[in-house]
């Protein structure tokens, strides 16, 4: 009842709002099956409200470690998000048709738990289709062999995809607000845009989608994301898009396109044409960037979608009233075991504000200001630009430039003007000063003298008429961090970048106060404007505060300084506690501040620090507050002349001990047992099929596609046995496994060659030429061969099944003789195909080598008559080594202090791939001659911190002089005292006998 009021309350307080001559709001829309989501053309509400959503994407599925969710939900609050967007994977929850699972890492109620705990609502993307560089966009494995035309109404795919969108359905109806748990949104399909013809949009598929979810009891509103604002999907409760305007190529990440910026402009139009009733919505706006095998590696994606990219871009997507931007990915995660589809490698951490490993990047704390800005700016939630495609020059009169104005349609006051180059890729510095309309009639900006800058690639957010609590900023070209009404004074944080001119004017009822800087070493330079404004002119050089009469304190900061501020909201109580928003707590200092709660007078912060020399601190709260902790260790305060809390702190890292990997013992075995000659290979599964559902009509006399016979991940094994007619002088194979793939082959016990891969070919045809002097006539022989599998394709054309492109033997033939036949073909891949074995590390983590087959990467399994020998050795012919060693860890509680095997590239050319095991976790797929990756992060909880692990390592050289990997450490990539929740190990399940293996 309570809740229906509140939403009702917030219709008349909007229809109160109306100023005659303005476009009258439209009715809050629901989607009639609840009222605790809602939304009109503006913006999103909850619980009555209007909220602006600012998310970030993180996958449950690239982060197996359930305990770790907390702490990156912690960190995308902390950032001053409220919300993460989230795919789910359907080829991980059923790997085998109809066998739906959410064991182990696939459980989601600790991924729902954890955002409830951290006051993150989820907006949930199930698929059936998701993309995401993930083996098939998420489409099973068992899709290779079934018939249909997926993502189509056909209702073959309905069928198969049925009983999944129901499952993930009722997971997360039971997880939505209106159930208590965090999921707000649920968006159906994902990037439906793109049609095989003669196909074209399903309106049928669409509505089978939406009523499979509503079955489920999905109440919430459905939501799409269409590939670009091209109108597909639309009905749907919030139509909203994709843009990723700085593309993927990492190798020159200074180099923006020239119209980046302005080619993203009809972004409005297409909104109001696809969309008008409900708010702007882009539900993947660049975050990062994807990287290749062969790529230039995450640190270029994180340059190329670093701060600069962030200034321009987020805020160009404010500048067309997004008030619900999801950015992907904000943490990216690992692409362990099978998940990478073959356009991505092991790492997924995709240049994101939080790096693979959890840690930090410098665009983190540049998103932190854009999004508290966002988070006390309810006039954005109203807002409309005015003047698209009329930007250029606009209202600063310098062509170089392009300003939108953003006005509060509802309030009809305030006014944004965001300023950015015209031609996004110069570098150059613009001057400009602003002339708009305010309150007190047009301005010219800086009223006090001089010019504003643009340096480069930058963009700023000016405020006119815009109110913090009791106070009204008449403009501001230093720009809001953010404001809070603490004790009935407002403090308000503007910033800027070091050394730049800006000017805030404040607009009061009566002749203004004085304004003092009361500490730092800035200047102020002031003037008493018409209507009772004052405007201060400064420059944003470290911290300045300055008092403005007795209510207003405003502090001027650099950028760096900016960084360095956290707004912290003190719980409520009740299930929703940490999504309120009432109280504002700020504090200054530390890597991360997660999370305040107060006790009596005292407010216990927790919080990171990874700095050994000592942190300042500077806390604004409530004077109510006379003492605080920080990770429950007394803070000892000292008051400033304008009474905010200061203290010092010294992160406290204590030195680990890490087992040096090369002096380990190290255990050894041959694990290409199959060229042997007294190998059989009887319980291999026969290659006999003869009819394919694939579009790709065979070229073989038997079908010898990996997926036909239920193998859809690591390495897929083949053998072909046949008797000579003495005329064979080799062996020509067609095979395919994806980009950047390889494979080997033997003739019995002889390595015959070998591709090593190359990331621009998904499939290669080889010669391999037998040994010398040929076949003896009615010998008879067997050919191995070794492929990898690099990931299914994705499947972005609907009705185009390119997901089903096949990996295996596309085709062969015997070199010099036509007429020699195979007379059975054999696969295997890993043990049990879809009825895989490991159900604790899922459907992907095993690929098919001998040793995989065997378990020989998990905990506990016997090596002791193993030789010894270590992969730093290697061998030296070509084949399939395992090798094996264990450590002891001894972490202490309290620090995060990520771990990842580190490996270099060999130095002596060699073709070679490796296959790192952390605790039976497949952690690292290394390429040795195509990269980029050598670092693979395998976070605590895979790793055990406090006791034993076991490492495992599968060494395949492509070339007859063998492999060694030159180096191998483990290594520390952040030391930092943390206040994280403690971490739980995944289920490190030993090794227990495989019934079946061979
Ligand atoms: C809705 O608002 C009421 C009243 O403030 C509050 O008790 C409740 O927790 C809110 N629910 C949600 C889902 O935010």
């Amino acid at each position: 009842m309570f809740l229906r009021r509140a939403f009702i309350c917030a219709l008349t307080a909007l229809v109160g709002a109306r100023a005659p001559g303005l476009r009258l709001p439209r009715q809050t829309e629901t989607d009639g099956l609840q009222n605790m989501v809602t939304w009109d053309e503006y913006s999103l509400f909850i619980n009555g409200t209007r909220v602006n959503i600012f998310s970030g994407e993180v996958h449950p599925f690239r982060m197996p470690v359930q305990s770790l969710h907390l702490d990156v939900f912690q960190k995308v609050k902390s950032m001053g998000f409220n919300a993460v967007s989230a795919y789910f994977h359907w080829g991980m929850h059923e790997p085998k048709r109809g066998e739906i699972s959410f064991e182990g890492f696939r459980d989601l109620q600790p991924f729902f738990d954890a955002a409830m705990k951290a006051g993150i609502y989820i907006i949930a993307r199930p698929g059936p289709y998701i993309n995401a560089e993930v083996t098939g966009g998420g489409l099973p494995g068992w899709g290779q062999h079934t018939a249909g035309l997926w993502r189509t109404s056909n209702a073959s795919f309905i069928d198969a995809s049925a009983g999944y969108m129901k499952a993930i359905g009722t997971q997360l109806a039971a997880n939505q607000i209106t159930n208590g748990g965090p999921v707000i949104l649920v968006q159906v399909e994902n990037e439906y845009s793109g049609y095989q013809p003669p196909y074209t949009e399903d309106f049928a598929y669409e509505s089978e989608l939406k009523s499979l979810l509503r079955e489920s009891g999905v109440t919430v509103p459905l939501t799409v994301n269409d590939a670009w604002p091209g109108g597909h999907f639309t009905d749907i409760d919030i139509y909203g898009y994709d843009s990723y305007p700085n593309g993927f190529n990492c190798s020159f990440p200074d180099d923006w396109l020239s119209g980046a910026v302005d080619s993203t402009e009809y972004f409005w139009g297409a909104h109001l044409q696809y969309s008008p009733q409900s708010p702007n919505a882009v539900f993947e706006f660049q975050g990062g960037s994807l990287d290749a095998w062969g790529g230039a590696g995450y640190e270029n994606c994180a340059q190329l979608t670093g701060p600069a990219f962030e200034r321009v871009f987020y805020k160009n997507e404010f500048a067309m009233s997004t008030t619900m931007l999801n950015l992907y990915m904000v943490f990216g995660g690992t692409n362990w075991g099978g998940i990478a589809h073959p356009g991505v490698y092991t790492s997924y951490d995709y240049g994101a504000a939080i790096a693979e490993d959890r840690t930090l990047r410098e665009k983190y704390y540049e998103l932190k200001l854009q999004a508290n800005f966002r988070a006390v700016s309810p006039a954005f939630l109203t807002s409309r630009p005015i003047n698209i495609f009329n930007t250029q020059s606009s209202f600063t009169g310098n062509q170089a430039l392009k300003t939108t104005q953003v006005l509060d349609a509802v309030g009809n006051k305030t006014g944004f003007y965001v300023v950015r180059q015209l031609d996004a890729s110069i570098d150059a510095v613009q001057t400009y000063t602003l002339t708009v309309p305010t309150s007190i009639g047009t301005l010219t900006i800086p009223i006090l003298g001089g010019n504003l800058a643009l340096n480069g690639k930058d963009s700023k957010i000016h405020v006119v008429d815009y109110e913090a609590g009791q106070s009204t900023l008449l403009y501001s070209t230093g720009e809001i961090l953010t404001w809070a009404t603490i004790d009935e004074r407002d403090v308000v944080l503007v910033y800027g970048n070091s050394g730049e001119l800006h000017e805030t004017a404040f607009k009061f009822s009566s002749a203004p106060p004085a304004a003092t800087v009361i500490s730092g070493t800035g200047k102020i330079k002031t003037q008493v404007l018409s209507n009772n404004s004052l405007a201060l002119q400064y420059t944003t050089t470290g911290q300045t505060v300055v008092e403005i009469g007795n209510n207003t304190l405003l502090y001027i900061l650099d950028r760096e300084s900016a960084y360095q501020f956290w707004v912290l909201h003190l719980p409520s109580a009740g299930a929703f506690a940490q999504f309120d928003t009432a109280n504002p707590i700020v504090i200054k200092g530390g890597y991360l501040i997660r999370s305040v709660a107060s006790t009596g007078n005292t407010l216990a912060f927790t919080g990171d620090l990874n700095s050994t020399h000592p942190v300042s601190f500077e806390i604004i709260a409530p004077g109510a507050f006379t003492s605080a902790t920080l990770n429950g260790v007394k803070l000892s305060l000292a008051k400033t002349k304008y009474g905010t809390l200061t203290a010092q702190k010294t992160a406290v890292l204590p030195t680990v001990t890490l087992p040096d990997l090369s002096t380990l013992q190290w255990k050894t075995a041959d694990s290409l047992p199959e060229i042997q000659p007294q190998y059989s290979d009887a319980l291999w599964t026969v290659a006999n099929h003869t009819t394919t559902i694939n579009a790709l009509a065979p070229l073989t006399p038997v079908v010898l596609y990996a997926g036909d016979y239920g193998f859809h991940t690591g390495n897929i094994l083949w053998r072909a046995h046949f008797t000579a007619t003495g005329a064979e002088e080799g062996f020509a194979v067609h095979m395919q496994g994806g980009a950047a793939f390889g494979y080997s082959v033997w003739l019995d016990a002889t390595f015959i060659g070998s591709w090593e891969g190359d990331p621009n070919f998904a499939d290669f045809n080889g010669t391999h030429a037998f040994p010398g002097g040929g076949l003896r006539k009615a010998s008879t022989h067997v050919l191995t061969i070794v492929q990898d599998h690099m990931g299914n394709e994705e499947d972005w054309w609907a009705a185009g099944n390119d997901f089903q492109t096949p990996r295996g033997v596309l085709d062969y033939h015997f070199i010099g003789s036509n007429s020699t036949s195979v007379t059975i073909w054999k696969v295997a891949g890993n043990l049990g195909g879809e009825d895989y074995v490991d159900t604790t590390r899922g459907p992907l983590n095993e690929g098919g080598l001998f040793g995989e087959r065997q378990g020989w990467h998990l905990p506990g399994f016997n090596d002791a008559a193993w030789a010894r020998g270590a992969p730093t050795q290697g061998i030296a012919h070509a084949g399939v080594a395992f090798y094996r060693t264990t450590f002891n860890l001894n972490v202490p509680q309290g620090v995060d202090y990520p771990l990842a095997i580190a490996l270099t590239k060999s130095m002596t050319p060699s073709n070679f791939r490796a296959q790192i095991y952390v605790n039976g976790y497949s952690f690292g797929k290394y390429v040795n001659n195509i990269g980029p990756q050598s670092v693979f992060p395998v976070p605590q909880g895979i790793l055990n911190y406090n006791g034993l692990n076991t490492l495992a390592i599968s060494l395949w050289a492509n070339d007859a002089g063998g492999a060694r990997i030159d180096s191998l450490a483990l290594k520390l990539t952040a030391q930092i005292e943390s206040s994280m929740g403690a971490v739980e190990n995944q289920p490190l399940t030993v090794w227990t006998s495989r019934p079946g293996a061979f």
